[in-house]
């Protein structure tokens, strides 16, 4: 239907969100598969009152600039938001919504298998067998560490952290935590999760599961020297963003066997370059950021970024917005 506010739908997302946002408002869908480059994405957000956005797509300043001032609503595909400048929103009167929660266990599943695949060496065992190496059992063929029974040390205890920390206990793993305050201790007690100051859980933990959003005090969090705390048998996963480690400082702790693996759903840049040195390594693991892809997973995305544009349009709060302080002073 033709008719409605004017939105602009910055990728094909699943059809039970796609539907309602065409349902109700004059929207144009971006149906590339890349992103839209940089230009057109500018020149289709011109007038629009809301805009959905993926993680691949900036708002700033001079995103905001050329939508206009009608922009009501910044719907964002994701729980993070790195790629949203949400000050600049807020001082415009825009606002942001994200999609908590629907992941969380969908995110923590894919965190747990990095762990798994790395620590075991699926990836490199799979490559073995299709590479005709594979002549007999060996007795000392691909061996890694143990998962069960390990400690695990988690940075940044929110919604997936806690998530990841209850996968753990299955395997009967002792879970350390990090994060910017401790937690109450109901929750440590939920998980039998002790805090530590993040120098010495890198240094007692087997497993490092990265869980911070992004922000400039996360940025590189995970740099040479901190690398050089971790133990030389220990995992490291990241499935939170690409920046919060130093690409080039991973790359020389994992070939200089100062840590055994890594494990990434998340790189920097995304996607990673094809000669990227961190690829020449066996001991990394990477795939493309998918922690969130399951199928019902990104259809809850879908209806929850929908359901936030469709509020935003219609001057209503936002289900789950990033910024609610823009409703200050409404
Ligand atoms: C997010 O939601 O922030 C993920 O990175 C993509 O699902």
């Amino acid at each position: 239907m033709a008719g409605g506010p004017r939105v602009f739908v910055a990728r094909v997302i699943p059809d039970d969100g796609l539907r309602m946002v065409i349902d109700a408002c004059d929207a144009r869908v971006w149906e590339g598969e890349l992103p839209p480059p940089r230009d057109e994405l500018l020149r289709a957000i011109e007038g629009c009152e809301g805009v959905l956005t993926l993680l691949t797509d900036r708002v700033d300043d001079e995103f905001l600039d050329r939508a206009g001032p009608q922009l009501k609503v910044v719907s964002n595909y994701a729980v993070g938001f790195d790629n949203v400048d949400v000050a600049a929103c807020t001082r415009r009167g825009v606002a942001v919504g994200n999609t908590p929660g629907v992941l969380t266990d969908t995110t923590a599943d894919l965190a747990f298998a990095l762990l798994m695949a790395a620590a075991r060496r699926i990836p490199e065992g799979d490559r073995y067998v299709r590479s005709s190496q594979w002549r007999t059992w060996g007795p000392m063929l691909l061996l890694g560490p143990d998962v069960h029974s390990a400690t695990i040390g988690i940075v940044g205890f929110g919604r997936i952290g806690q998530a990841v920390a209850q996968r753990a206990l299955g395997f009967g793993m002792r879970i350390l935590y990090h994060d910017v305050a401790r937690l109450p201790a109901e929750v440590e007690d939920r998980y039998g999760a002790r805090f530590l100051p993040l120098e010495e859980l890198l240094a007692q933990a087997d497993f490092v599961s990265l869980h911070v959003n992004l922000t400039a005090e996360t940025r590189h969090l995970m740099n040479a020297e901190r690398l050089g705390w971790m133990k030389p048998t220990a995992v490291l996963v990241n499935t939170s963003r690409g920046p919060v480690v130093d690409p080039k400082a991973l790359f020389e702790a994992l070939r200089d066997g100062v840590i055994f693996a890594a494990a990434l759903d998340v790189t920097d840049p995304e996607p990673i370059p094809f000669d990227d040195p961190l690829l020449t390594l066996d001991n990394c693991l990477v795939v493309p950021h998918i922690a969130s892809a399951s199928r019902a997973t990104r259809g809850k995305m879908a209806t929850m970024a929908a359901a936030n544009l469709l509020a935003g349009v219609r001057d209503e709060r936002l289900p789950t917005p990033v910024n609610p302080e823009v409703y200050e002073g409404r």
